[in-house]
């Protein structure tokens, strides 16, 4: 006999999804970014790249010809925080990413808008994911739930590395993972202590820059995430 409702199936679904790992390169050393990337690729599972545009973060980090400099065996994450993701999303597709996701709370108050991105992204011929910010209610992004590949849940306000855990993450994961059986990444002061509350919680892929790449042993970083 297998599970009944639709709760009880994503949850066992959810105990056959294996922990995977996202280092994420904001934290790394940009002027060596290939050496530093080789020192985390043979344990990591994706590479989480973290894309910042001065409007709708205050921070400003890459465009799409560094990620087409990037070597790597590792599927290309990247995480557009800017305001024009139908913009600037083709290009990062060009330039090798394999998943790409925006901010769900760009199309706030205009669903059709929300599902028209989603779409657009996705005839890209990658992964697409739709992310929120630790105030931003679930209820933004239920539209495209059956649409897209994975939800990234921000544990810090997205901008800058380096931040501290928001604990209230926890109960939004709880409740995503009740309705959504893809992946869910949370992203955002992420260490060998908040990764097991995230993944208790219901989340499977955990990004994290400062815990892997300030490590002296990045293979036990991340090898004590996955624990
Ligand atoms: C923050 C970025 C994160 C950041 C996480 O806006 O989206 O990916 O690199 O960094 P840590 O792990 O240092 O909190
Ligand atoms: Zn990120």
């Amino acid at each position: 006999m297998g599970a009944d409702t639709k709760e009880e199936l994503i949850r066992s679904w959810r105990f056959k999804m294996d922990v995977k790992i996202a280092p994420s390169i904001l934290s790394a050393d940009f002027g060596r970014l290939n050496e530093d990337i080789k020192t985390i690729e043979p344990y990591a599972d994706l590479l989480h790249v973290d894309v910042m545009d001065g409007n709708f973060v205050p921070n400003i980090t890459i465009g799409p010809c560094v990620v087409r400099k990037i070597k790597t065996k590792l599927p290309i994450d990247v995480h557009l925080m800017i305001s024009e993701p139908l913009k600037y999303g083709p290009e990062f597709a060009k330039a090798g990413a394999s998943m790409i996701s925006f901010h769900g709370e760009l199309f706030e108050s205009d669903k059709d808008g929300l599902v028209h991105a989603v779409e657009e992204i996705k005839k890209l011929n990658v992964k697409v994911g739709v992310v929120l910010n630790p105030d931003k209610r679930l209820e933004i992004i239920k539209p495209v739930l059956d649409k897209v590949d994975f939800v990234l849940l921000m544990s810090v306000y997205a901008g800058f590395g380096g931040q501290k855990f928001i604990p209230e993450v926890l109960e939004k994961i709880k409740d995503l993972r009740k309705i959504f059986s893809g992946d869910i990444q949370v992203d955002g002061g992420i260490n060998d202590k908040t990764a097991e509350l995230v993944v208790k919680a219901g989340a499977n892929v955990l990004v994290a820059g400062t815990y892997i790449f300030d490590s002296k042993d990045r293979k036990k970083a991340i090898e004590s995430l996955k624990r």
